[in-house]
């Protein structure tokens, strides 16, 4: 996602526009709404000059009666137009929140799990989180007070043009470019350095505190609060004179607003009176035309109070586009075969992250029925990735992986997930019930079975020794719930998705020889003819295996 290959403005909110779909049909009832709404307005105060008129004896066909019910009615409808207008804006602001979102997850669907693998989690979180809500208001917010301010401008400058006349419209579209388009411009430049100094200092105090409150126990242990403390201090007086800085160009870009619309408004007057000195246009006509124009620069003057500026909005609208562009790594197999695993094999398996660097170079590996087979090597050298590979989260770059003499690309992806479970290093536990968590392996498991999994994975009497057993809550445990019972419950979770082989990686990594005997001691005696791979750097975790590979330098040979 580089500057240089970033897509033109032009082409961003073309695309944008095209990802609105149906909403668009509401965007335009906004925009009617909300145009309808800034003439009625303008309705009541050029009623009040439509009577002066025809008491300055201007050929009016309407009564007095007629104008002031006039008046009262353009003051209602104003009313419930603004209601409609701010109604759709909202519709289509939480809808398009909902679209995106769904957009982007189904997007995110597709390209993992090697999307999240890649060191841009940070950057989907930002997606996911602050780019939705810069596109929510570029549409809510952005595209619809602009052609408000283009409809509603032509209309008064066709009226007063008409009505009263041209030169008065003339020095209103003047106004109006001035206000609208030539003044946005000029401050978005101002403030765009601002904005983003702003913005990126505001994202970093809030992860430093954040990252203080985190670690207090570690700062207090330390001695460190005094200079966490000044730290804290001067990275909000940092803050605070970013926020100084860019509140006083706000100030002045406002100001310098309501300082043309007087300007505009002055030389409108000046011509009007000109016209009817020179008696070109009559008093209650030029009456007529100023009244109009004056009431009219609300809707540019919103356009020049946009939020920020558009190289915001460009640059998320840049990556949302780009992530739903992206092609994934590995497509799903539906239309491929069923298996029922009794055997895997990689023949001359080459693969690497990057193409120039391979990661591993013509690995030949089985693994048959019933068997433990272990994987040991250095850190770094391949091993997560080999088990990646037989996932197929990745795509490899030469040789081959088969599973009962299929091709791991033509096995049907539910039917690979359904055979092969993998418990990763670390077993992620959500902030829900014990039996809330193993259920992610097996939706409508019974209580009964959570058991069963749970004794094979030696975890069942520590469960029933928690305070309220199966349906203790994680989170009320705190950090009492060591790696290994985390990693035990990682395995209850394999045993219990039932597949015939499971990938397990560095399950003893993080714990003491105690909790690797037991993990160990579980796995034997738990597995019940299922096939096991077993991968860690430690030697001492191959003890339980029936054959052992070791990996060295991406190459990897036999060695039991
Ligand atoms: N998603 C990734 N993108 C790029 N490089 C990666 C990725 N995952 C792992 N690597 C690199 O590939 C090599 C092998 O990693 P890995 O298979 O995790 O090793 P092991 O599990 O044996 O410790 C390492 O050099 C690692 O930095
Ligand atoms: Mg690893």
């Amino acid at each position: 996602m580089s500057e240089k290959s970033r897509m033109g403005g032009g082409r961003i909110m073309a695309r944008l526009i095209v990802l609105l779909g149906s909403l668009a049909y509401i965007m335009i009832l906004a925009v009617i709404n909300g145009s309808l709404g800034f003439v009625s307005a303008m309705g009541v105060t050029l009623m009040g000059a439509v009577g002066i008129a025809k008491a300055l004896g201007e050929g009016i066909a309407l009564s007095y009666g007629w104008i002031i019910a006039l008046a009262v009615g353009f003051g209602v409808l104003r009313g419930a137009l603004r209601y409609a207008e701010q109604y759709s804006n909202h519709y289509i602001a939480f809808r398009l929140l909902a679209v995106l979102r769904d957009k982007i997850f189904g997007a995110l669907r597709v390209l993992c799990p090697a999307k999240l693998e890649s060191k841009q989690k940070g950057a989907i979180i930002a997606m996911i989180t602050s780019d939705i809500e810069t596109l929510e208001v570029f549409y809510a917010h952005t595209i619809s007070p602009i052609c408000i301010a283009v409809v509603v401008s032509s209309a008064v400058f066709v009226f007063v043009g008409c009505v009263s006349s041209w030169y008065l419209a003339l020095a209103a579209l003047c106004g109006y470019l001035a206000i609208g388009v030539i003044l946005p411009l000029i401050s978005s430049k101002l403030m765009r350095s601002g904005g983003v100094g702003y913005r990126a200092e505001f994202s970093s105090f809030n992860a430093y505190f954040l990252d203080s409150i985190k670690g207090v126990k570690d700062i207090v242990l330390n001695n460190g609060e005094e200079a966490r403390l000044g730290e804290v201090d001067r990275r909000s007086d940092r803050l605070l004179d970013y926020t100084k800085r860019l509140k006083r160009k706000t100030a002045t870009a406002a100001g310098l607003t309501e300082i043309f619309v007087s300007v505009f408004v002055i030389l409108t007057l000046i011509v009007g009176i000109v016209l009817v000195s020179q008696g070109a246009l009559s008093l209650g006509k030029m009456i007529v035309g100023v009244v109009a124009v004056f009431g009219s620069f609300g809707p540019v003057i919103a356009i020049s109070a946009l939020p920020g500026n558009l190289t915001q909005t460009f640059a998320s609208g840049d990556r949302v586009l780009k992530l739903l562009d992206e092609k994934p790594v590995v497509r799903p197999v539906t239309n491929g075969k069923d298996i029922d695993f009794k055997q895997v094999e990689t023949i001359d398996l080459s693969f690497g992250y990057d193409k120039s660097e391979r990661v591993l170079k013509d690995v030949c590996m089985h693994a048959e029925k019933g068997e433990i087979v272990g994987i040991v090597g250095a850190s770094g050298c391949g091993k997560s990735t080999l088990l990646k590979l037989l996932m197929r989260f990745w795509e490899r770059d030469a040789g081959y992986i088969e599973y009962d003499g299929v091709d791991v690309d033509a096995v049907n992806s539910d039917s690979l997930t359904d055979n092969v479970t993998m418990v990763s290093q670390s077993t992620y536990l959500f902030d829900e019930s014990i039996a809330d968590n193993l259920r992610i392996a097996k939706p409508d498991a019974s209580i009964e079975e959570l058991r069963a999994a749970c004794r094979k994975a030696s975890v069942d009497d520590f469960v029933m020794s928690l305070p309220d057993g199966y349906d203790t809550k994680v989170g009320a445990l705190g950090d009492d719930l060591s790696a290994g019972e985390k990693q035990r419950i990682g395995l209850a979770r394999a045993f219990l998705h039932d597949g015939k082989l499971i990938l397990l990686d560095e399950p003893t990594s993080n714990v003491d020889s105690i909790n690797e005997g037991m993990i160990l001691k579980a796995l034997k005696d738990g597995r019940a003819g299922k096939s096991i791979i077993l991968v860690s750097h430690r030697e001492s975790t191959m003890a339980i295996a029936d054959r052992i590979y070791r990996v060295d330098g991406g190459r990897m040979s036999e060695v039991k």
